[in-house]
């Protein structure tokens, strides 16, 4: 099973603020939506709070939800109490490609501890006001294996790139 992660970036490796996403990209959600459709994403669990509750659970993937609190309860989620457990049943569901798609905890767990094989980044070309951040990677230990450049729009107001790294064995 290929572990894969999936985020946004500003240009200091910003991700969220005051719990929230911190900017509006329609095209970088449809991006996110082809990407991890039909497969088992992994969010911690105040990335999953984060979602309005709408559109959550997402729709057609399996949601793990990260969470150390054992009575944590998300109806339509399977809830995990930790990363290792979260991959094994992706995996003993004949996953073949799981997503972890943050926040800053699970990243920063998923690539210090190397569980990682592809991250596809979509590297937003500007500066915003955060809290939460991506870990720093070290991309000699990554190939870029596609890249994509979107300039920005009327209802998308920044430029922004889609990549995808591979972890070089
Ligand atoms: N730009 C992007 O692509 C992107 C993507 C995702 C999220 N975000 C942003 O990131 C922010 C949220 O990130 P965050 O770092 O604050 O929180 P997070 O990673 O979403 O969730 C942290 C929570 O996950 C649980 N957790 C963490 N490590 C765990 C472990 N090893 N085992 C079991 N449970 C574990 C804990 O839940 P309990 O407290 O319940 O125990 C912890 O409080 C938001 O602003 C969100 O919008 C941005």
């Amino acid at each position: 099973m290929i572990v894969s992660i999936i985020a946004a970036v500003g240009k200091n490796n910003e991700i969220g603020y005051h719990g929230d996403l911190i900017w509006h990209l329609p095209k970088d959600m449809k991006y996110f939506k082809d990407v991890t459709y039909f497969h088992h994403i992994i969010t911690g669990r105040k990335n999953y709070i984060s979602i309005p509750e709408k559109f959550r659970p997402l729709s057609n993937r399996k949601n793990i939800v990260l969470t150390r609190d054992k009575n944590f309860f998300e109806p339509g989620c399977i809830i995990k109490n930790s990363l290792e457990e979260a991959l094994s049943y992706a995996k003993s569901n004949n996953e073949t490609e799981v997503f972890i798609i943050g926040g800053g905890q699970i990243y920063a767990e998923a690539l210090e501890k190397k569980l990682v094989d592809k991250i596809y980044i979509t590297h937003i070309h500007d500066c915003f006001q955060a809290d939460t951040f991506f870990p720093k990677v070290d991309y000699t230990q990554w190939s870029l294996i596609f890249k994509q450049d979107h300039t920005g729009d009327e209802k998308n107001k920044h430029n922004f790139t889609f990549a995808v790294y591979q972890k070089i064995i």
